[in-house]
């Protein structure tokens, strides 16, 4: 197993388990961080049109030496671009930006309360016109999912949500699995705000790893996709150096018992929709 190792969708699209992630990377760092993302072997990236940097995603893409069907790449439909009509003119926006004919996986970024379902059936529409190969949700707890599920007529094929191990949301995985719907992480590293916790210390010794693998590997094996973030080649190649160790089920069980239900952000249903 590698970077490129995928897992497959519910609609059969078959998806690279490790991306790399670019919030907050800034617009002239893009090009070169995604770049040398695909050098090392990343074959999966995740942006959205509120990073501000999905012309330069697009950009590394077109100059890399990976041919763009090997390439995965998800983009996002932002707060403020969300209804029906709104979403189709967001998803030609993105598009152009990213000067791509395709996209991989368009998602909704945050369930705007009266707008979701509306946005969702734009989302199917895109699907089913072929400009997106699957579609899906992000920070959508329990309760947005049933809600959706009444009216929608295409399940999300993945939940993108705050995942580490201080927030291992296990109802909410329970939930996605019974319905066939893949948990992706963000913030999958926590951040990097609590690689000095005993357990993470412990089984780093143990296996010869930095807590940034032990955490990938973790998700890894719970069946997560993960899209840890760096700007810097050495932690890049960090982040992908986790397919040549095994947690045991006693080390899965102890990282599981880390959980805090603790977020490094908003929690769904507190997010301040109105001001975005
Ligand atoms: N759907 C959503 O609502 C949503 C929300 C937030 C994020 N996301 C997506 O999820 C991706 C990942 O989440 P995130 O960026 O918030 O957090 P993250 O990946 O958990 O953490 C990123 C932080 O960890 C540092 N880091 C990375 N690898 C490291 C290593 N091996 N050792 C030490 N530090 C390391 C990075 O610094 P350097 O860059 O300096 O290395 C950065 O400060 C985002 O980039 C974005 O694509 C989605």
């Amino acid at each position: 197993m590698n970077a490129a190792s995928t897992l497959t969708l519910s609609n059969g699209v078959k998806i690279p388990q490790l991306g790399l992630g670019v919030y907050k990377v800034e617009e002239a760092d893009t090009k070169e961080t995604v770049m040398t993302a695909l050098e090392l072997g990343y074959r999966h990236i995740d942006t959205a049109s509120f990073y501000e940097n999905e012309k330069e995603v697009g950009e590394a893409i077109r100059e890399s030496e990976v041919p763009r069907e090997e390439i995965f790449i998800t983009t996002k439909v932002w707060n403020d671009e969300q209804g029906y009509a709104e979403t189709l003119i967001a998803f030609e926006r993105s598009l152009e930006k990213l000067q791509l004919d395709y996209i991989d996986l368009y998602l909704i970024h945050w369930p705007v309360p009266g707008k979701f379902q509306d946005t969702w059936r734009a989302l199917e529409d895109l699907y089913k016109h072929g400009r997106v190969r699957a579609i899906g949700v992000c920070n959508f707890q329990e309760h947005h999912l049933d809600q959706l599920l009444e009216t929608a007529e295409i399940t999300p094929v993945v939940d993108q949500v705050e995942f580490h191990p201080r927030l291992y949301q296990k109802e909410l995985v329970d939930y996605c699995a019974k319905k066939d719907i893949k948990v992706e992480a963000w913030a999958p590293l926590g951040r990097a705000r609590y690689f000095d916790s005993p357990v993470l210390q412990s089984l780093s010794e143990k296996h010869k790893k930095t807590p940034a693998q032990i955490i990938i590997r973790w998700e890894l094996q719970h069946g997560i996709i993960t899209i840890p973030k760096s700007t810097k080649r050495k932690r890049q190649k960090e982040n992908m150096e986790v397919f040549d160790f095994e947690l045991s089920p006693e080390d899965m069980n102890e990282m599981d018992e880390m959980n805090r239900n603790e977020r490094q952000s908003k929690h769904p249903d507190d997010f301040p929709y109105d001001e975005s």
